[in-house]
């Protein structure tokens, strides 16, 4: 996986937005309160939305794995 960095602000790479989907995040709100991306400016929104609808897709699985 690539080392892209997707939140300017906060320094948080695609790889760390990754991690936190993995763990159980299951929304870009979810991935806010972990990460601290998309909490600044909020240019990488869109994207953080689309790696979330993709991790989604993708893993099948909607559900909450950590309750926040
Ligand atoms: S680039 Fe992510 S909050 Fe500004």
């Amino acid at each position: 996986m690539r080392k892209k960095l997707v939140c300017l602000c906060n320094l948080v790479t695609e790889i760390e937005l990754m991690e936190a989907l993995k763990k159980g995040a299951s929304s870009t709100g979810d991935i806010q309160k972990i990460t601290s991306a998309g909490t600044t400016c909020g240019r990488c929104l869109p994207e953080i939305d689309a790696l979330v609808e993709n991790y989604k897709k993708n893993s099948g699985n909607d559900q909450f794995k950590l309750s926040f």
